[in-house]
């Protein structure tokens, strides 16, 4: 017999497909859907393997409904996206101060695979470009390579309530086989100190975290998740440690987008972070979770249809963070919706 859990979330299921919003998603998913500009990633050969056609947007709000609309079942490479996730689980592993004096938290305005170095702090700029996931994958611990790729992979399932998460062995070979760009700048960090003799095992992982398959589905459960503080709105499974979750999702603000980052804060307003598989999460505090998936990237690494229906729900539903008007009135509903004491 299904428990009250499971009654719960299918009357959840079921608002959810009947829902306006729903409505207004498939509209916007009609909109974009004939936006063929921009291309798929080819860097990675394996990647060329994705359907340009692909698209699929999902919400999870932090109460637990999921609204989605397209290709939301299609699973694809988390890539970047996993640095985001990964930067947090090596918090929960450190604590703040010491990841903090091994990575920095400045936005860079360079691509994510740039080689640049803060040489000042002997530290990479922040862990959303590749040399500062790099130096934060070397964070993980564990007892052995199988060992700290497991963790993270648990944490992956605790943030997607999945039971099972695969990687795509495919893509990680053929990011192994031809990331010597990453090899180099890791090398360099060697150089310098900032990361451990343990890198040949670090990039290995990095190659992996970043070859896990996730869905758009997946995607708004993971942000969904940090939205309503760490803690997976479907399963109740504790994520990250609530304390983490301000710390992860600034640094997703200011340069989860790359050097977008700034013109996404502008006109998004709200936490985020892309991968150059197709996919960006987006977190909006409190409330909700997006997850888009459309393979065809812009020049800066960035899903072009994913970009345009983030803009479109923050500008329709008053999502960015910096909405003054917005804020406001939250304020005034707070208040009546309590025992104000004289005075306020
Ligand atoms: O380091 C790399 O090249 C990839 N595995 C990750 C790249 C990525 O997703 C950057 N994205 N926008």
């Amino acid at each position: 017999m299904a428990d009250i859990g499971d009654l719960k979330s299918l009357a959840n299921s079921i608002q959810a497909v009947a829902s306006p919003f729903r409505a207004y998603l498939s509209d916007l998913h009609a909109k974009y859907k004939p936006l063929n500009t921009g291309k798929v990633a080819d860097y990675i050969p394996e990647l060329t393997q994705a359907r340009p056609e692909w698209f699929g947007i999902c919400v999870v709000t932090t109460d637990g409904r999921v609204f989605d609309v397209g290709d939301c079942d299609q699973v694809f490479t988390i890539q970047s996206i996993s640095k985001a996730f990964v930067y947090g689980l090596a918090l929960e592993d450190h604590g703040r101060e010491y990841v903090n004096s091994k990575v920095s938290v400045e936005p860079t305005g360079e691509a994510f695979n740039s080689i640049v170095l803060d040489e000042k702090t002997n530290r990479p700029y922040n862990p959303m470009v590749n040399a500062g996931a790099i130096a934060t994958t070397d964070l993980i611990k564990g007892n052995s390579a199988t060992d700290r790729l497991k963790r993270i992979l648990d944490m992956f399932l605790r943030y997607t309530g999945r039971k099972e998460i695969d990687i795509n062995v495919p893509v990680f070979l053929s990011e192994k086989a031809t990331g010597h760009r990453n090899r180099a700048i890791s090398y360099l960090m060697l150089n310098f100190g900032m990361v451990t003799d343990r890198i040949d095992e670090t990039l290995d992982l990095y190659f992996q975290q970043c070859s896990i398959l996730v869905s758009a589905r997946d995607l708004a459960m993971m942000s969904a998740t940090l939205a309503n503080g760490g803690v997976n709105p479907i399963t109740g499974d504790r994520a990250i440690d609530e304390h983490y979750v301000q710390d992860v999702i600034s640094v997703m603000l200011t340069c989860g987008m790359y050097d977008y980052s700034g013109e996404w804060a502008y006109r998004v307003g709200v936490p985020a972070k892309s991968g150059v598989g197709g996919g960006i999460t987006a977190v909006v505090p409190g409330k909700l979770g997006i997850g888009t998936f459309s393979p065809l990237l812009d020049e800066k690494g960035n899903s072009v249809r994913g970009i345009k229906a983030c803009e479109d729900l923050s500008r329709d539903f008053g999502l960015h963070l910096f909405n003054v008007a917005k804020a406001e009135r939250d304020l005034y509903d707070w208040i009546e919706s309590r025992d104000v004491p004289d005075g306020w």
